[in-house]
């Protein structure tokens, strides 16, 4: 059994660790995520990485282009699957709580590391639910894979479809810089602090 990150690399405490943590904690098997937990972040980490190269591609498209068509469809389709799944997640989420990260960082950082999650999640609904204002508010129908109609919820409005149209071109920037972040955040741990922390997030132990 995978034992607690600190006990192997460092047996002893570190001075990120909070003084509530006992040799006891230790020697205790590494709390993870569980797999449902595990699958919605992959899965959705995997979506957001096709659905935003996907954008750029689709948005350099001339309107006369045969495949734009397609593009923006599939784009929206991604898209509101990952709508679907946030949903789904959070709802997990509420009855299934991650593990604690006290142990592994200093209050401060855990505290950062909650507000950047936070961050992310806001994204998760914010970028669908904007790219879906544009679509319907603008009066464009989304069909799920080409396959399943999405009922336009709101009216056909341009201010609505602007609106729209400002949160998800600013709201990918804050995309790029929190998955930046917290890609670079994972690195620091798997590389430097070598705490394991990325086996939370996996079913084996990493680091
Ligand atoms: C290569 C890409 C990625 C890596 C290596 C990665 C790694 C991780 C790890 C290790 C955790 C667990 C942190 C902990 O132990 O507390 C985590 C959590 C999380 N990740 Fe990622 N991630 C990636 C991509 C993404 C993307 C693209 C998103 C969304 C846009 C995302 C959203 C989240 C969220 C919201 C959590 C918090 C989960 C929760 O507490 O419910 N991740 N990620
Ligand atoms: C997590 C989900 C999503 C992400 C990360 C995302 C990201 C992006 C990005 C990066 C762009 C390019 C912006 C630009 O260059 O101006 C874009 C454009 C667009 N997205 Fe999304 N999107 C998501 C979901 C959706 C959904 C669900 C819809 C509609 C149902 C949608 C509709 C659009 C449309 C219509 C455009 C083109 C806007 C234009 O013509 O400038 N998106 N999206």
């Amino acid at each position: 059994m995978a034992l607690y990150p600190f006990a192997e690399l460092t047996e002893k405490k570190e001075s990120y660790m909070s003084d509530a943590v006992t040799h006891a904690d230790l020697q205790a098997p590494l709390a993870r995520y569980s797999l449902l937990a595990q699958a919605f972040h992959w899965v959705s980490a995997a979506l957001m990485f096709a659905v935003v190269p996907i954008a750029w591609y689709m948005t350099t498209l001339e309107r006369t282009d045969p495949t734009r068509e397609d593009w923006y469809s599939l784009h929206k389709s991604i898209g509101i699957t990952i709508l679907v799944l946030s949903v789904l997640r959070v709802i997990w989420r509420q009855l299934d709580a991650p593990p604690s990260l006290s142990g592994f960082m200093r209050p401060v950082e855990v505290a950062a590391v909650h507000v950047a999650h936070g961050l992310l999640y806001v994204l998760l609904f914010a970028m669908p639910i904007s790219g879906y204002l544009i679509s319907a508010a603008g009066g464009h129908p989304v069909v799920l894979f080409g396959l399943l109609p999405v009922p336009a919820l709101v009216p056909v409005d341009h201010d609505l479809a602007k609106i729209g149209h400002t949160l998800h071109d600013l709201g990918q920037w804050a995309l790029y810089g929190l998955v930046g972040l917290h890609v670079l955040g994972t690195g620091f741990h798997v590389f430097i602090r070598r705490d394991g922390l990325l086996g939370r997030m996996l079913p084996w132990r990493v680091g």
